[in-house]
C-alpha cells in the first residue's frame, strides 16, 4: 500500500534482520517457540499457529519448518509475497499461508488457534485499541498468546552505552521512539500493562523471556562480524534469554500467557 512505512521499509527491514543483532533476535524467538511447542506436547510439529502482523515471515517460517501450519496476517502485501517466496525456497510452502488484513479485524481468518503471535506490532498500535482481547479470543482454551516489543528500559542503556549520559537522559523522559528501520513513531509498550490486558483477558502468564540481553550492551559492533565472537555471543543470549534478573535487561522483552481450559472463576 503506497505510504505504508512498512511496505516502503522492506529492504531496510530485510537489512536490519541480516545484520548480527537482528539475527540474534531471531535466533532466540526460535528457541522460545520451541520450548512453547514442546510444552504443548508438539515438539515435532502439528500446531495451529496465526502469526498477526507477522511481515515477511520470520517466526513462522521457523515454526513451519518445524512442522507447524502457520498463518501469517499482515497489511503489507509485499512483506506477504516475500512470506510466501521465503516458505517456497525452504520447502515448507504448503504449511505457510498469508492473509492481507489487519489486527483491527480478525474475524476473517477463524478461530481456536493453538498458539498466537504478536511480535512487535503493539509499539505502533493506539494503547487502547483492544489488541490483547482480539488475540486472546481466536486461542484455543489451553492455547498460547505469545506477544514482543520493545524494551524502554534497554533503550536508556543503549543509548548510554552508544551516545552518552545525555542522550540516556534524554531516552529516560521520553514516552516513545522513532524507529531507526521505519522512520516512524512508536510508543513505549511496557511488560506490566501487557500482562494487566493478558489478565484482564483472562490469561496466564507462562513465560518471560527477552532478546538481545548481551548483544545492546556491546557498543562495538564490528566484534558481531566475527564469526566465533557471534557464536559465542548467540549461546549467551539464549543462556540469558529466560534468566532473571536479565529478562529485565533485554533490548526487547516476549510475554507468553495460556488460555485456561476453564475461565478463572471471579470471586
Ligand atoms: C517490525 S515489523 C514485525 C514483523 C514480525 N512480527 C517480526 O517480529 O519479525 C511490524 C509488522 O507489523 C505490521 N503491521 C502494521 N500495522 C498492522 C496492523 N494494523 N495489523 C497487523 N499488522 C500490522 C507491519 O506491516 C509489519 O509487518
Amino acid at each position: 500500500m503506497a505510504g505504508d512505512p512498512f511496505d516502503e521499509k522492506l529492504a531496510e527491514w530485510q537489512a536490519w534482520c541480516a545484520a548480527p543483532w537482528g539475527r540474534l533476535r531471531f535466533a532466540v524467538v526460535r528457541e522460545t517457540l520451541r520450548r512453547q511447542a514442546e510444552a504443548m506436547g508438539a515438539a515435532d510439529g502439528g500446531l495451529r499457529v496465526l502469526d498477526v502482523g507477522g511481515g515477511d515471515g520470520r517466526d513462522a517460517l521457523a515454526l513451519a519448518e518445524a512442522g507447524h501450519q502457520v498463518t501469517v496476517l499482515d497489511p503489507a502485501a509485499a512483506w506477504l509475497a516475500e512470506a510466501r517466496r521465503r516458505a517456497e525456497e525452504n520447502g515448507v510452502a504448503e504449511r505457510l499461508e498469508t492473509v492481507e488484513g489487519s489486527i483491527d479485524d480478525l474475524t476473517h481468518v477463524g478461530a481456536d488457534y493453538d498458539l498466537v503471535l504478536c511480535h512487535f506490532v503493539l509499539h505502533y498500535r493506539p494503547p487502547d485499541a483492544g489488541d490483547i482481547d482480539r488475540l486472546a479470543a481466536v486461542l484455543r482454551p489451553d492455547g498460547r498468546l505469545s506477544v514482543m516489543a520493545p524494551n524502554a528500559a534497554a533503550r536508556v542503556i543503549m543509548r548510554l552505552t552508544r551516545e552518552g549520559p545525555e542522550a540516556a537522559l534524554a531516552e529516560l523522559a521520553s514516552d516513545g521512539f522513532e524507529s531507526a528501520v521505519f522512520a516512524t513513531a512508536a510508543r513505549t509498550v511496557t511488560t506490566e500493562e501487557v500482562e494487566a490486558a493478558m489478565s484482564a483477558a483472562g490469561l496466564v502468564l507462562v513465560g518471560r523471556y527477552a532478546a538481545r540481553v548481551a548483544n545492546d550492551y556491546v557498543s562495538d559492533d564490528a566484534l558481531k562480524d566475527d564469526p566465533d565472537y557471534f557464536a559465542a555471543l548467540e549461546r549467551l543470549e539464549l543462556a540469558l534469554c529466560d534468566r532473571e534478573p536479565f529478562v529485565r535487561l533485554g533490548g526487547m522483552w516476549q510475554l507468553v500467557a495460556e488460555r485456561p481450559l476453564r475461565p478463572a472463576r471471579r470471586e
